[in-house]
């Protein structure tokens, strides 16, 4: 049991009523589209679509050799201009928020190297990547700042200052993205701007002649609130993000802001050529749903999931996506005249939150651009799933106050809750009581169904993350291939994380 759990405890036990608090729960999700509860910005917000959209910059390698890439990244802290005209502390990748894109070459060795200057410990994880379990950012795998005399959590392998993170990049190419992953303060950190993109690609992906270059746009997506002072708004127990983890009811179900930024931007215009562009959309909100649309309707083109590439395009007509997923989609906005706005809504917004982003459509050009019937290969015939689990993700008590399990527990670092074995299939039935996105490390799935249908409309291809809606049921099934070790599976509402929802599974050599 470490320092920090027990502190879990203490510092929930301080809110008082398990009861109460579960009533407040409940009021926080009837009948909406994301589990959570608003907080409001205080202070005055710009209007959208002033504001231009921009892409993160892509960290070049500090060196490269035959086989690989190695990068250098400062976490620290950073005042930046988000909201016009006021500065908003943040803690960044290179004190950026965004954090840089990190771009990989399948086939090439990336390493990352990693210098924490913020004032607690930090832990890096490669969302989506098929990673050696030492290198994945397990929750008590702390980097702690250099010269750090608080206290040290034990149960995980440590390091102070900076360390390498090896990634060996043997996957597909994908949409991953990159973020802080410290065991009971995830969300806080993420909250503060720790994210960034990685994105993968492999000749395959090269040669089916989808948009590139300045044609391929990061979107990452994700909803705060800012304070009078223009600092960031969130309802941390304590706010030093050291002690005390867990968030002020009634914001135990989830962080809701009032202010969507993409790429860091609130509301932004893009100005684009009118010709096909292929736009990453991740969800990088703690507990925000959105179903994105066009306006003037037109198709968002989905090329890939989580994991990679679908094996054809579908034609979406909106596309619902939870914190954690990507959804690769190509949007041709040589259909629309040039001078044309066209609008990213999000019809599960209300006031603030119903716009995303706006394009503005200039001048024709030549598109050398295409998007294939074939996109990838059929997914490998995966064997008999050689077990069936059933996991039950839920509002509950933990150690008698109110916070979110798995199967009735809360989060234990040294518990596994499965042992698969290396090389093994296995099905995942996963069930929900609220909006759980539930994400598991190391390892893609297949959706196979939810309740007695078949898979959703936004389940197809390879998948990290599913988005388990309010009672419903899904089954996954997933081959634990790549590596042996320790990893987690959890709620990827930031805030359910932090409070429980996790586990550990084992992957037997
Ligand atoms: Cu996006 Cu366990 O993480
Ligand atoms: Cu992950
Ligand atoms: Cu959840």
């Amino acid at each position: 049991m470490s320092l920090s759990r027990r502190r879990l405890l203490g510092g929930l036990s301080a809110i008082g009523a398990a009861s109460a608090v579960g009533i407040q729960i409940l009021a926080g999700v009837r009948g909406s589209s994301s589990t959570g509860e608003l907080l409001p910005s205080r202070i005055g917000l710009p209007k959208p679509f002033r504001l231009p959209f921009r892409v993160p910059p892509v960290l070049a390698p500090a060196r490269s050799d035959a086989t690989g890439d190695y990068y250098r990244v400062t976490q620290r802290a950073a005042l930046v201009e988000i909201l016009p005209g006021v500065r908003t502390p943040i803690w960044g990748y290179e004190g950026l928020f965004p954090g840089p894109t990190i771009r990989s070459v399948r086939g090439r060795r990336t390493v990352v190297t990693h210098t924490n200057e913020l004032p607690v410990p930090v832990v890096v994880h490669l969302h989506g990547g098929h990673t050696p379990a030492g290198q994945d950012g397990f929750p008590a795998d702390l980097l702690y700042p250099a010269g750090w005399t608080g206290d040290m959590m034990t149960g995980g392998v440590m390091a102070h200052g900076r360390r390498d993170y090896v990634y060996p990049m043997t996957q597909p190419a994908a949409t991953l993205w990159y973020h802080d992953h410290r065991m009971d303060f995830t969300g806080p950190a993420v909250w503060r701007g720790l994210a960034g993109f990685h994105l993968i690609s492999d000749p395959a992906e090269d040669a089916l002649g989808l948009p590139a270059g300045d044609r391929d746009l990061p979107v990452m997506i994700a909803d705060r609130s800012f304070d009078a002072d223009g600092s960031l708004r969130y309802p941390s127990l304590d706010p030093s993000l050291l002690h005390t983890p867990g968030v002020r009811e009634p914001y135990g179900s989830g962080v809701l802001g009032d202010v969507i930024l993409v790429n860091g931007v609130p509301w932004p215009v893009a100005e684009v050529p009118a010709a096909r562009h292929r736009l990453r959309l991740l969800n990088a909100s703690n507990a925000r749903r959105y179903r994105l649309t066009l306006d003037p309707p037109g198709p968002l083109v989905q090329v890939g999931a989580d994991g990679g590439l679908l094996e054809s395009p579908v034609a979406q007509e909106a596309v619902e996506i939870a914190p954690g997923e990507r959804f690769d989609v190509v949007v041709d906005f040589g259909r629309y005249r040039p001078g044309q706005v066209v609008t990213m809504r999000n019809e599960f917004g209300d006031h603030t939150t119903t716009a995303v982003m706006r394009f503005r459509v200039g001048a024709a050009v030549p598109d050398p651009s295409r998007v294939p019937d074939r996109l990838a290969p059929a997914p490998a015939a995966a064997g008999p799933a050689v077990m069936t689990r059933d996991l039950r993700f839920r509002h509950g008590k933990v150690n008698g106050m109110a916070g979110w399990t798995i199967n009735g527990a809360a989060f234990d670092p040294a518990r596994p809750a499965a042992t698969p074995r290396l090389g093994d299939t296995e099905i995942w039935r996963l069930s929900s009581d609220f909006h759980h996105p539930i994400h598991l490390h190391l390892a893609s799935f297949r959706v196979l169904s939810r309740g007695i249908g078949g898979p959703g409309p936004y389940d197809q291809g390879p998948k990290d993350t599913v988005d388990l809606r309010p009672a419903e049921q899904a089954s996954i099934l997933v081959r634990f291939a790549d590596h042996p070790g320790r990893y987690v599976f959890h709620c990827h509402n930031l805030e359910h994380e932090d409070m429980g929802m996790m586990g550990v599974f084992a992957v037997r050599p």
